[in-house]
């Protein structure tokens, strides 16, 4: 037996006791007469004493080195001065036996919670970074949610069913990863982007509560929350509507937060239409955790002589309370912050409410200060707040004050990782309208359901028409989403031809779903919730890389296996394929 014991588990009424413990050396104290060797597992962390009473013993654990692999045999012990910063803190090995069962090179990084190590080099070396207690607490955490996944939908009556991984390539949506096929030479498998046609076939199978812990795909170009291959917890019901899916995934995310996190949210998770929350925060994903919503001054401000305001089809504002204070500085980076490419303002207005009651203004010149003062009551300002203002386009002019708000949010520290804000968007539009294209794209997917009220608007008033969808959003994440589907093969046929393709291309791309259709497909729903983004937000973290264990970098790279990476040209041929290179080359 290597180990009777974890270096995690030894408290103070084992002292006494022989004990076997096996795991790797994570750091080496001599001192003189006596060396501490600290031996690391999973579970955690256990001191082994070596005295200069076993001679032969003491030279053993003065040649260790860091990383080796060991045994340890020996008598637990009080210790003398405890470490009330560990679990096993009271104790301590006093060592009979040491055996290096395997020895490791200098590993290039310090495997602590607070190592010295870059990240290029952590991912280069993630196995080593994965030994890293507060690395292997995500892991941990995330088995746990998995776990209460699968218990809390099993308990449902949810079935996981496992879908393909090599499917048909489809238009919509995002970039498709392709996987060549060798017996069909000139064809090509692409890896799903989301179960979500084969979810829709079971559901033509009738069986009416489907789950899978999916693994999805989608070449697109990478930011904290996002990976080119992520999971979801992907669901799909028959005989639903979209308060039943809705009540079910709720129940879902406070099972979650209750077993995993010990928060019991009571009330039902508050709901904003899509209208309201571009309105209100200019997001589809409003981070509700804290106030300031929009304040629209468009009517205040106009043909007042200030043609910025006078011309902008939008002139929008938020409250950002106390900052009344703020510097000549402070007020730079704001506008600074606005000006940046990523948000794309011309520039920032701004009104001091001063705790005295005078006005101060960026834009004092133009405006007069009973005329603030009415920006500042349309916006609820009080004493000692600050109006930021932001004019121009209106869905741009939204998105950077959407901006600028989280920006504030965070100042203020009104972004706490440990309050948890749930928050239902409903009402999407159906389609969303792309100028370069000059067409209608499914805003989620071509088979969400129009709002049955706004069905006869699909030809006439398109743009405007609602879908049953719905996202969850948790602290400004897009958590998960989904939709009705439509089960009616017209009134599919409709909506491919509003998304402009021709009945033999829907035929092409989709036709086996439109033929399952034709056999009794039962009204159904569902949606997926991204898993990644569910461990990284429960975990508190900024980026779902820290709760993956292999993940890719930002150029879609891992880093630790060098992939993607050529292939050999026997595998090329043997493909029928060809590479053109001189473009990349150039
Ligand atoms: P959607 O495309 O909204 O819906 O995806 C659902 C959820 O998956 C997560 N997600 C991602 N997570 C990490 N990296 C990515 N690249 C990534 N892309 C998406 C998000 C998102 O909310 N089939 C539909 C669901 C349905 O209608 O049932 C779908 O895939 O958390």
């Amino acid at each position: 037996m290597y180990r009777t014991k974890t270096c995690g588990e030894l408290r103070l009424a084992d002292a006494g006791t022989n004990v076997k413990l096996a795991g790797w050396v994570q750091r080496v104290r001599k001192m003189g007469g006596m060396t501490f060797v600290d031996v690391r597992d999973r579970y955690g962390i256990t001191q082994v004493v070596f005295d200069t009473d076993l001679p032969e013993l003491f030279e053993a654990a003065n040649a260790l080195g860091r990383e080796y692999v060991v045994q340890i045999e020996g008598k637990v012990a009080e210790r003398a001065s405890k470490n009330d910063k560990l679990p096993t803190g009271d104790i301590e090995i006093i060592a009979k036996g040491l055996k290096v069962l395997n020895k490791s090179e200098i590993p290039p990084f310090t495997i602590e919670d607070n190592t010295d190590g870059g990240d290029d080099l952590r991912m280069k070396y993630r196995y080593l970074d994965l030994r890293r207690q507060c690395v292997k607490r995500n892991l941990e955490l995330r088995h746990k949610m998995a776990f209460e996944i699968r218990r809390y939908l099993d308990s449902k009556g949810f079935l996981e069913i496992e879908t393909p991984i090599l499917v048909k390539s489809t238009p919509e949506g995002a970039r498709d990863f392709v996987v060549p096929s060798r017996m069909n030479p000139g064809e090509f498998y692409a890896l799903p982007q989301s179960p979500q046609l084969f979810k829709q076939l079971l559901m033509v199978s009738g069986y009416d509560r489907y789950f899978q812990i999916a693994k999805c795909f989608r070449d697109e170009d990478l930011r904290a929350d996002r990976q080119p291959e992520f999971t979801q917890i992907d669901c799909e019901m028959s005989f639903v509507e979209q308060e039943d899916v809705i009540q079910m995934f709720e129940g879902l995310v406070k099972h979650i937060f209750k077993y995993v996190k010990g928060i019991d949210f009571t009330e039902p998770f508050p709901r904003m239409t899509w209208d309201d929350a571009m309105r209100l925060y200019g997001s589809d994903k409003p981070d509700i955790r804290f106030g300031m919503p929009f304040v629209e001054l468009t009517d205040l401000v106009k043909g007042k002589g200030f043609k910025v305001m006078d011309d902008a089809e939008l002139t929008v504002a938020i409250a950002a309370p106390g900052c009344a204070s703020y510097t000549r500085k402070q007020l730079d980076e704001l506008t600074e912050f606005v000006k940046r490419p990523q948000v794309g303002a011309k520039g920032l207005v701004w009104v001091k409410f001063e705790p005295d009651g005078s006005v101060k203004s960026s834009v004092g010149k133009f405006f007069t200060e009973d005329q603030l003062k009415e920006w500042g009551e349309k916006a609820g300002a009080k004493a000692g707040d600050l109006l930021l203002v932001l004019s121009g386009d209106a869905m741009k002019t939204r998105k950077q004050l959407c901006e600028l708000r989280l920006e504030m949010g965070n100042r203020l520290g009104l972004r706490d990782k440990n309050v948890f804000a749930p928050l239902w968007v409903v009402d999407f539009p159906l389609f969303e309208w792309d100028e370069e294209t000059q067409r209608y794209y499914a805003m989620h997917h071509p088979f969400t359901s129009p709002n049955p009220d706004d069905v006869p608007m699909l030809k006439t008033d398109t743009g405007k028409v609602r879908a049953t969808a719905y996202d969850i959003v948790v602290n400004g994440t897009e958590l998960g989403g989904g939709s009705i589907r439509i089960h009616d093969a017209a009134l599919q046929d409709q909506m491919f031809e509003l998304l402009g393709f021709t009945p033999e291309r829907a035929q092409e791309q989709f036709g086996f779903l439109m033929n399952a259709f034709k056999y009794g497909a039962p009204p159904h729903g569902g949606l997926a919730l991204g898993f990644d983004r569910f461990v990284s937000i429960v975990a508190g973290l900024d980026s779902i890389r820290d709760v993956i264990a292999f993940p890719k970098n930002n150029s879609g790279r891992d880093v630790m296996n060098e992939s993607p990476s050529p292939i050999d040209p026997a595998q090329l041929e043997e493909l029928k394929l060809k590479l053109d290179l001189e473009e990349e080359k150039k």
